[in-house]
């Protein structure tokens, strides 16, 4: 990347993945910053990963050309309110918190439109994160490809062209591990039905949906053919999926994610208060 120096503002579960997978990537430990009110958090960020940890968020504005705003949805408008932009209108601000709309958070900013609003997934945590990100019209085609680059050093990244399509990329992949944490608990209780050992339960659950997902990503097929071809007629795999089918889950999954990207609408209004 760049010679960008990369601060955060918050240094918790996210922005600790983020910088690890920054300087996993090449990214220079001295090129990177983070602010947290924790002194202990602070020490061992910058004993784990060598970078520059301040009680001053302000201090991270000051030294770097990317922000990362990193703290709680609930704390970020009085975070926001509290830096000082007005010296630095060419720092792009990412936000990854969930559910905050750049309409606000560009106020509170001051009025600040270098501003890119992210929805990372947990899975960022252990490197296999997927991200939507959106830019505030203010963002050039460099600023957007700053904002991917540092998304991508936890997992991969997508754009979505309108603000309110984040809502959608929050029911599928924001609370979507949910879901498939959701499927393998039924799947191993059903397993243990059959006679299974919790464990052999785990072990097969587990590893048929890692290898399931890295079959659909290399095989660049859509997952009804994959599916089609796993299933002979007549045979195992077609009576499960017959008593799926006939439980509606299509039915089921439109619902729950109607149920999240509207839940995201009021949880973004409450924030806004
Ligand atoms: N974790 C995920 O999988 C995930 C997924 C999608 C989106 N996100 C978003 O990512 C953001 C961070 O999540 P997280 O899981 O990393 O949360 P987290 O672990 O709680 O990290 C937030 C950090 O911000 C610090 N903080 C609190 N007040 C602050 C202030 N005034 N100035 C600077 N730092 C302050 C907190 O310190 P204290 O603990 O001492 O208060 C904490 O270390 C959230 O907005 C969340 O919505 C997270």
């Amino acid at each position: 990347m760049d010679d960008s120096r990369i601060g955060f503002v918050g240094g918790g579960n996210m922005a600790r993945a983020l910088l690890g997978g920054l300087t996993a990537s090449g990214v220079g430990p001295d090129r990177l910053w983070v602010s947290d009110p924790d002194e202990v958090a602070r020490a061992q960020l910058a004993r784990d990963l060598g970078v520059h940890a301040t009680a001053d968020n302000q201090a991270v504005v000051e030294a770097c050309d990317v922000v990362v705003l990193a703290v709680k949805p609930q704390v970020l408008g009085e975070v926001a309110r509290g830096l000082d932009l007005s010296s630095r209108p060419q720092v792009l601000v990412i936000s990854i918190a969930a559910g905050v709309r750049t309409e606000p958070l560009s106020r509170w900013l001051g009025g600040h439109e270098r501003l890119v609003r992210a929805m990372p997934n947990t899975p960022a945590l252990v490197g296999s994160g997927v991200a939507g990100l959106y830019a505030r019209p203010g963002v050039d085609e460099a600023g957007r490809e700053t904002a991917e680059r540092i998304l991508r050093a936890v997992g991969t990244a997508v754009w979505v062209e309108s603000e309110d399509l984040l809502d959608a990329v929050t029911a599928v992949s924001g609370s979507g591990p949910a879901y498939f944490f959701l499927v393998m608990e039924a799947m191993e209780a059903a397993a243990g039905e059959l006679g299974l050992d919790a464990a052999t339960a785990r072990l097969l659950t587990v590893e048929t949906a890692f290898g399931a997902a890295k079959l659909a990503l290399e095989a660049h097929e859509p997952a009804a053919v994959l599916r089609q071809r796993v299933t002979s007629p007549g045979g195992t795999t077609a009576a499960a999926l017959a008593v799926l089918e006939a439980g509606d889950l299509r039915g089921l999954f439109t619902r729950a994610l109607a149920a999240a990207r509207d839940r995201a609408r009021e949880l973004a209004a409450e924030l806004e208060g």
